[in-house]
C-alpha cells in the first residue's frame, strides 16, 4: 500500500524546481555572499541580491524589506520582538490569535514577561478567527496583530483579507502610525 501524506499545512515535499534552483545555487555559487572582497563571494551576493529582487517584486516591496532568517521561529520572533522593541514608546499591545503556532504564542509570553500587553482572540468551533473579533480587540496603544494564514495543526485558513478591512476600519482615525500586520504559515 502507498503512504498518504497528510501533514502539508505543516511541511510540503519540495517542489522539483526549486530543488534544482538550490542545486545549481550550492554548486555553482557558495562563496560567502558577505565576502565581496573576492570574486566567489561577489557571484554569490550577486545571486542572493537578484533572489531578494524577485521576491520583493512578487510581495509588492523594496528589496531592502526582505529578510532571511534561518526558519520560521526565526522569523516570528524578529517579527514580534522587532515590532514591538522598536515601537514600545507608540504603544504596548499587542493581538495573536489563541491558535498561533507555538513560536509565536511563546514570543508572546515573552513580551508580557518584558511589560506588553497581549490579546488572544478566540476562534469560532470551525478555528476561524472573525474579523470582527479582531477589530473588537484593536486599542489605540495597538501596535501589531500578528496571524497565522494556515494552521498547521487543523488546516483551517483564516480570512486574512477580511480580517485586514476590518482591522483598518476599526484603526482610530487620531491614531498616525496603524499596527503593523503579519500573517505567517
Ligand atoms: C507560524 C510558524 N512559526 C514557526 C514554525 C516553526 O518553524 P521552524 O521549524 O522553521 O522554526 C512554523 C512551522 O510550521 C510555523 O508555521
Amino acid at each position: 500500500m502507498s503512504a498518504l501524506y497528510f501533514d502539508s499545512a505543516s511541511t510540503t515535499p519540495v517542489d522539483a524546481d526549486v530543488v534544482a534552483a538550490m542545486t545549481d545555487a550550492l554548486r555553482a555559487a557558495s562563496g560567502n555572499p558577505s565576502a565581496t572582497a573576492h570574486r566567489y563571494g561577489r557571484a554569490a551576493a550577486q545571486r542572493v541580491g537578484s533572489c531578494r529582487q524577485q521576491i520583493a517584486d512578487e510581495l509588492g516591496c523594496e528589496p531592502d524589506e526582505v529578510i532571511f532568517t534561518s526558519g520560521a521561529t526565526e522569523a516570528d520572533n524578529l517579527a514580534l520582538t522587532g515590532v514591538a522593541r522598536a515601537h514600545a514608546d507608540k504603544g504596548r499591545h499587542l493581538i495573536v490569535s489563541a491558535i498561533e503556532h507555538r513560536a509565536i504564542l511563546a514570543c508572546a509570553e515573552q513580551l508580557e514577561r518584558d511589560g506588553f500587553e497581549v490579546t488572544r482572540v478566540r476562534p469560532d468551533a470551525n478555528g476561524v478567527i472573525a474579523p470582527a473579533a479582531i477589530a473588537a480587540a484593536i486599542r489605540p496603544d495597538t501596535l501589531l496583530i500578528s496571524l497565522m494564514h494556515t494552521n498547521n495543526e487543523i488546516g483551517v485558513i483564516q480570512p486574512i483579507e477580511a480580517i485586514a478591512c476590518s482591522a483598518a476600519k476599526a484603526i482610530p482615525i487620531s491614531k498616525t502610525t496603524p499596527p503593523s500586520g503579519f500573517y505567517t504559515g
